[in-house]
């Protein structure tokens, strides 16, 4: 073989080799594909059980879910400690809330509908309650500090619960408190309108008495719902059925009612 044809063949040798790992990797994807279709839990997408999958393979935490009904993967863990300013203008921290139960909604307050709505949810449950509402704090979280100052906070809470605790911060401050329960928000501008929007998921949080989310709630929960959460949690046993309660340690998400289809509600995510 002249130098020539040794360098064709060699590279009909690579050639052949690149086919063959692009067909693997192809047949990979496939297969896990396929796996994550079969495997997907209810209300969960294809590209949601892929990645959940994926990262259950990898050792490593999930993403948020965005849909209902889905059981967090064990170990992750949702809350934890934050520095913010309260709607009275104090300095807090998760410390202010311990050995307390909160319900904690990240919003803002130019929200038209779905955060009066969710808060609104919020003060519902709390009147559900009764006498054991005492243990628990509504809190809400700007996730809009740019317009969301202290004073803006205390007109506005008030509406919804004599005891509801709004919170800010900088934004700095804010992200970080987002982060700590993988809340999405984001700046939405739009031509039509003067002012912005913020796009946010819309969970409720049940958060105890040590900073860690107990259970989520999807949006357009039935108060009632939520106060049964809350109620097995105060009571210290288990939530009974249709209720959520944390199994092993792993965070249960409480499906909402059937969420209005096409706005995003369902999937925990609001623009408003
Ligand atoms: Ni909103």
């Amino acid at each position: 073989m002249d130098a020539a044809g040794h360098s064709a063949y060699v590279r009909r040798i690579m050639l052949h080799a690149v086919r063959f790992i692009a067909l693997g990797v192809i047949l990979v994807l496939g297969i896990a594909w396929g796996a994550a279709w079969v495997g997907r839990q209810e209300g969960e997408g294809v590209g949601e059980a892929f990645s959940r999958q994926a990262a259950w393979l990898l050792g490593q935490e999930a993403v948020a879910p965005s849909a209902g009904g889905v059981q967090l993967p064990q170990g992750m863990a949702l809350g934890g400690p934050f520095s913010l300013t309260d709607h009275t203008g104090r300095a807090v921290t998760e410390a202010d809330f311990a050995g307390r139960y909160l319900l904690v909604y990240f919003g803002f307050t130019y929200c038209p509908d779905v955060c009066p709505t969710e808060l609104g949810i919020i003060a519902s449950a709390m009147d559900e309650l009764g006498d054991e509402a005492d243990r628990v704090t509504p809190v809400l979280i700007t996730i809009d500090p740019e317009r969301d100052s202290a004073e803006a906070l205390a007109d506005y809470v008030g509406r919804f619960h004599p005891r509801m605790v709004g919170l800010t911060g900088t934004p700095a401050q804010i992200a970080a408190a987002a982060r700590a329960y993988r809340v999405f928000y984001a700046k939405v501008n739009r031509p039509e309108m003067t002012d912005y929007l913020m796009d946010h998921s819309s969970f409720i949080y049940l958060v105890g008495p040590d900073g860690r989310v107990r259970a989520l709630f999807r949006p357009q929960t039935a108060p009632e719902a939520i106060a049964q959460a809350v109620r097995g949690q105060l009571r210290g046993g288990r939530v009974s059925e249709g209720g959520g309660f944390r199994r092993g340690g792993a965070i249960v998400i409480i499906a909402g009612e059937a969420a209005p289809a096409g706005d995003g509600a369902g999937r925990g995510e609001s623009r408003s």
